[in-house]
């Protein structure tokens, strides 16, 4: 309900607003809060806020990293092996918890979630690409591209024989894994990702096994897909010249992003 002429308005300091209702705002306020809203429903996607990781029996892995990425906007992740980026990675999809600080993705912050809640949000809110394809080997590369989003309950036929398209994978819909060249089940992995249009994408050098050529060729993809579907890109790469080709860089040294 909205109060034009502040009646009803218990923020209202016009004396002619007898009655109190709780719920009643002012348009003025009804639009600030809209804004509000809007604005950050079209900015920040993910944050980690002070996030502390360690591992049993280990040095901390992640001491005090702080990083957030907008909607649709595309962050490449480097650092030396070891530095913590696959651990940051599995803490952004809600693989595994963190031990401190806070991470909010897509409004929902992650502490608060249990396991089947962290389940849900991994089918609704975001997609994995694996350095080593992880497709399932007893699924044709049809069945491998339309998983994820049978599972997320979204799946659209169309919009997989579209990425079928534009990843070349159209003639080799009814072949297994194990007949693709690692090129292939790479653009096959990216598919089975983007098949749930999901909002974030996160990647673990996916192109770290290919050729220069064929690394070109699937980046290319990778960043018109997400620019497509407006999704985020979150990519791990110790490539500086993927990393120059995407919006933002964050490297990851002793367990902080510079
Ligand atoms: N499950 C685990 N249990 C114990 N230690 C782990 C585990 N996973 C990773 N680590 C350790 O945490 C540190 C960071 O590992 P992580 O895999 O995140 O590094 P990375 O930056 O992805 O390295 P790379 O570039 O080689 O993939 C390493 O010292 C690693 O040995
Ligand atoms: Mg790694």
């Amino acid at each position: 309900m909205t109060c034009e002429d502040e009646r009803n308005n218990p923020l209202c300091s016009n004396p002619k607003c007898g009655e109190r209702n709780r719920w009643c705002v002012t348009s003025g306020q009804l639009v600030k809060l809209l804004q509000i809203l809007v604005k950050m429903g079209t900015h920040m996607l993910l944050k980690f806020d002070q996030v502390q990781k360690s591992y049993p029996g280990g040095r901390p892995v992640l001491r005090d990293v702080s990083l957030s990425l907008d909607r649709g906007q595309t962050l490449a992740l480097t650092g030396e092996s070891g530095s913590g980026k696959s651990t940051l990675l599995n803490l952004a999809a809600a693989l595994d918890t963190a031990d401190g600080g806070e991470i909010t993705l897509d409004w929902t912050n992650l502490s608060n979630l249990d396991d089947s809640g962290r389940a849900a949000l991994r089918r609704t809110s975001l997609s994995l690409v694996f350095q080593q394809f992880n497709l399932i080997p007893s699924l044709t590369t049809g069945q491998n591209l339309s998983f994820h989003a049978r599972l997320a309950g979204c799946h659209d036929p169309d919009w997989c024989a579209h990425l079928a398209d534009r990843l070349g994978l159209t003639d080799l819909l009814d072949r297994y894994p194990e007949n693709l060249s690692g090129g292939q089940q790479q653009r096959v992995a990216i598919g089975r990702a983007m098949a749930a249009k999901p909002k974030l994408l996160l990647a673990d050098e996916p192109t770290g096994n290919l050729d220069e050529t064929a690394s070109a060729t699937v980046l290319d993809l990778m960043l018109s897909l997400v620019a497509d579907t407006g999704a985020a890109l979150l990519l791990v790469t110790h490539s500086q010249e993927i990393a120059a080709r995407l919006d933002r860089r964050a490297h990851l040294t002793g367990g902080h992003i510079e």
